[in-house]
């Protein structure tokens, strides 16, 4: 096991470049699975959740070849299993599920656990694909999932007590692309890591249209052939570096992003009162005298991302004045809270509402990473504290983000991994 010691203090200056999407990634990598050609996908993150996907896909028969951040994958021969050792260790492995069921007519796929960050269902998914035709059962903690009269288009609304379904609307558009006949998803979610699968598909010779809408129309095709493909920036990774910098940084420009996917996260840092520059794919921000606090509530795309909640609640908890952070989509995505509150933040839980009355300065502490995310909001916090913060349980930041500490010492961070 590895941990993160961060000292804190060291101002960030320079520029970073972002890596490819993980959330992108997964989807695409899943969907190579539709088509017997070779396909490449460029850009994919070296992160410990798109090496999980790689070794599914070989797991079902795949050849897969990485070569640093070009994947080529020949689903020639594959079968419709998905290890459960494999895909217990990753939550979104829900997503070759839909693939599986378009290209072999069946799957077999455990059921994700829960994480940290909440109850993670698959009702959703389940209940669209049902609507094309498929018969779904659980056994032994498995998923199985057959057609045997084929999968056919149907209008199908797609919409939990949460809001739309990320990985469901990417399940259903994939099992959809070989269906026969029309499928309208309608309450799809338009995440752009949506629109980029979209984007792949429709390379391969699929005909979708209404990508990045909340209505999507998948026409089925007969087959599907190879493309290649290059996956876009990741948001998420961009918009934490933004934070990092508005945290701890004079001026630092986040390179190769594509900012009008982070626009909800500029319009919450210029209330509180920071500049945010955009030139083309470069963003440029960094720290300010008298920040102010402000209200968040996490929504479905084009709202603010839930995946970046954790790393503005480290923001708020040393910006003066009192600021309201509501999550709607994992009501209990707070387990940052209460590390946070031990290096010495103020932050009252109400539910699935954070009040954080803002205080001076943070103290650095040991401290527990638990989610991709909450992690990340720790080493945020490190950057800024007095003293030493170290982050036990490095794995989970690993999950999601590439390199993430060699990146932020390249912007003049003072850290070091250790063993722990
Ligand atoms: C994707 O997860 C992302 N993961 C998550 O990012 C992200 O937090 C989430 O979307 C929301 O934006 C990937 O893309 C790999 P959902 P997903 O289905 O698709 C409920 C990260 O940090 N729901 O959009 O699994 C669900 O409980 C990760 O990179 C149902 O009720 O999330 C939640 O409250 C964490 N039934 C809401 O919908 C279902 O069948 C949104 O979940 C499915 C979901």
């Amino acid at each position: 096991m590895e941990k993160l010691v961060v000292t804190g203090g060291a101002e960030l200056n320079g520029s970073i470049s972002v890596s490819g999407s993980k959330n992108a990634s997964l989807p695409i990598l899943a969907a190579t699975l539709l088509t017997r050609e070779p396909c490449t996908i460029r850009r994919v993150p070296d992160v410990s959740d798109t090496n999980y996907m790689l070794q599914i896909l070989r797991s079902l028969g795949a050849e897969v070849e990485r070569a640093s951040g070009t994947v080529t994958v020949c689903a020639e021969n594959i079968h419709a299993d998905a290890p459960y050792d494999l895909v217990r260790k990753m939550r979104a492995s829900i997503c070759v599920m839909g693939p599986l069921l378009a290209r072999l007519l069946e799957a077999r796929v455990s059921l994700p656990g829960g994480c940290v960050i909440g109850d993670r269902p698959v009702d959703l998914h389940l209940k669209g694909l049902a609507e094309l035709g498929a018969d779904v059962s659980v056994a032994g903690g498995d998923i199985i999932i057959k057609a045997e009269n084929g999968l056919h288009g149907k209008r199908v609304h797609l919409f939990g007590k949460h809001g739309p379904t990320v990985l469901g609307t990417d399940n259903l558009i994939m099992a959809a692309t070989l269906a026969k006949g029309t499928t309208i998803i309608e309450e799809a979610a338009c995440e752009p890591e949506v629109t980029d699968l979209v984007e792949f598909l429709n390379r391969m010779g699929a005909k979708i249209h209404g990508a990045g809408t909340r209505t999507i129309t998948i026409e089925g095709v007969g087959q599907l052939h190879g493309a290649d493909h290059t996956v876009i920036p990741d948001r998420i990774e961009a918009g934490t570096f933004v934070i990092a910098a508005a945290m701890a940084g004079k001026k630092v420009t986040v390179r190769r992003a594509r900012a009008e996917h982070l626009e909800s996260l500029f319009t919450v840092l210029r209330e509180s009162g920071y500049k945010i520059d955009v030139d083309g794919d470069r963003i440029t921000t960094g720290r300010i005298d008298n920040p102010t606090g402000c209200e968040l509530i996490t929504e479905p795309y084009p709202g603010f991302p839930t995946d970046m909640q954790a790393q503005l609640t480290s923001l708020f908890a040393t910006v003066p004045g009192i600021s309201v952070v509501t999550e709607k989509i994992f009501p209990q995505r707070f387990m940052h809270v209460a590390e946070l509150n031990r290096m010495g933040a103020n932050i009252q839980l109400e539910g699935a509402t954070a009040i954080i009355k803002g205080v001076k300065k943070l103290s650095g502490a040991p401290v527990m990473a638990s989610d991709l995310r909450a992690s990340a909001a720790l080493v945020l916090a490190g950057l800024c504290a007095d003293g030493e913060t170290e982050i036990n349980r490095l794995y989970h930041i690993d999950r999601g983000y590439e390199h993430i500490d060699e990146k932020l010492m390249e912007l003049g961070a003072n850290m070091r991994r250790e063993k722990a």
